[in-house]
């Protein structure tokens, strides 16, 4: 059949960091200050980030180092495989070649362990003990509680009531490392007591469990507040993912003409594509593809705008694509998918038209997801499963205008805690849900009167 996995050794593992922002036609705008309308300064931030990672979050340098601590956790893991899915080309019978990229293998099971080992390390640096998070899914609670485990910080973990409820081993996962969990929202912070009172069934947001942990951490001396996606230093550290797939394409002796990621607040999508957005920039033709559920439809139908990265409104004013910050997306399963906002980074590439976005259904994705699973033998989590989807879209364009392409996706982690999810699905239980209009309209007001991006 040919070669299935193209891998690389420890030593080449990439021992710096890619920064898009360097290279973007277009800076993105910058974060403001709610109360002043001004950007921020990293005084404004030093409450809640050691100075490292505020000062990530402005560089302009293309390439930041890697300390040796970082790629010393990192080789538990990376380099993590890139395999070209033969059986599933064979089973759906595309004339194209799909490849992907399979970030599962890290202890946690996804992405997200490349930047909590990074935030972990920079705060302990720092002298902070101590760190504060939301999860949606669980993978970036239970990515964060690995991390710290392994650093030596304490951890507690602020998770979305309806994802507590999915899944208990996800919970119990976070426990094992050590953290302190709690469903959000819950009764141990201010604005949690407040969203309870008014909305006691609620089944939760990313944006209210980003309240709690900010609250938490603002309160607090020993405490930084992390976030696993969405801001500048956290998608520059997932940037290793695209240049070992850079590496891993060359050794199949080939190039993607599409790079398709899955799209919550945007890091896994963003550590794949950007090195290769980075080629597109220099030229090459390349179709850069973000996936998003149609209950979440972020950056298909969200307006560019001004917004609040949480419910409560404690974080800064980020200029991004927004379905208004008091969005509740229905409880789909792929909860780390159920965010109102993206990455300003990506607003900013797809206002600039270098990536386009598309969104699916649920039960569409779940189909994917088996067919999947039943020729590569994964089963992906449900998030993953959307830029798979994404990628069989792709591949079956191109069939029926009779071309062949080179399609790369990013399986950014197994599903081996979502299998309620696919129970569900077996059942016909499944609702397919997109946002309804009058739902949109109403959440977008909550933007009225913030500033609009110039
Ligand atoms: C497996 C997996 N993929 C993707 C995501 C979406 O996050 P992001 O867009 O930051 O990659 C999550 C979030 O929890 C996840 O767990």
């Amino acid at each position: 059949m040919g070669q299935t996995k193209y891998l690389l050794d420890e030593s080449q593992i990439p021992r710096q960091w890619y920064n898009i922002a360097a290279d973007m036609p277009n800076a993105p705008r910058p974060v403001l200050h709610p109360g002043t309308g001004e950007p921020v300064g990293p005084d404004d931030l030093s409450p809640l980030f050691p100075m490292e990672l505020i000062m990530q979050e402005v560089s302009e340098e293309p390439e930041v180092a890697i300390p040796e601590e970082i790629l010393d956790l990192y080789s538990l893991w990376r380099p993590t495989p890139l395999f070209r899915a033969r059986r599933l080309e064979q089973a759906v019978g595309t004339r194209s070649r799909i490849f992907y990229k399979y970030e599962g293998v890290s202890p946690p099971g996804s992405h997200k362990p490349n930047t909590a080992v990074a935030q972990a390390f920079y705060n302990k640096r720092e002298g902070r003990t101590r760190l504060s998070t939301e999860t949606g899914a669980g993978q970036w609670g239970s990515a964060l509680a690995f991390a710290c485990k392994l650093i030596g910080l304490e951890c507690k973990v602020y998770m979305v009531r309806i994802s507590y409820d999915q899944k208990p081993f996800r919970r119990s996962m976070i426990q094992t490392w050590g953290a302190e969990i709690v469903a959000s929202p819950s009764e141990d912070t201010e604005c949690g007591r407040a969203i309870l009172a008014e909305h006691p069934d609620t089944p939760g947001s990313l944006g209210i469990a980003i309240s709690e942990a900010v609250e938490d951490a603002a309160a607090r001396e020993d405490t930084s507040y992390s976030l696993g996606s969405v801001l500048n230093h956290v998608l520059l550290h997932q940037t290793i993912i695209g240049q070992e797939a850079l590496a891993q394409m060359e050794l199949a002796g080939a190039f993607p003409d599409a790079v398709i990621g899955c799209v919550g607040g945007g890091s896994n999508f963003a550590g794949l594509a950007f090195p290769f957005v980075r080629e597109k920039i220099a030229g090459r033709d390349i179709d850069v593809l973000a996936c998003e559920p149609a209950a979440c439809p972020t950056l298909t139908r969200g307006l560019y705008a001004y917004d609040f990265g949480d419910t409560s409104k404690l974080t800064p004013l980020v200029p991004m694509h927004t379905l208004g910050h008091d969005f509740v997306p229905a409880p789909i399963h792929a909860g780390g998918l159920r965010y109102h906002g993206v990455a300003p980074l990506i607003s900013q590439l797809v206002n600039d038209e270098l990536i386009r976005a598309e969104a699916y259904l649920q039960s569409d994705i779940f189909a994917s997801a088996v067919r999947f699973a039943h020729s590569e033998g994964i089963i992906p989590a449900p998030e993953s499963a959307h830029a798979i989807h994404g990628a069989l879209e792709v591949a079956r364009n191109a069939d029926d205008a009779g071309e062949e392409r080179t399609i790369l996706f990013n399986l950014s982690g197994h599903g081996h805690f979502d299998m309620a999810a696919y129970d569900n699905y077996f059942a016909g239980k499944l609702e397919d849900v997109a946002l309804d209009e009058a739902e949109f309209e109403r959440a977008l007001r909550a933007i009225d009167g913030l500033p609009t991006p110039a």
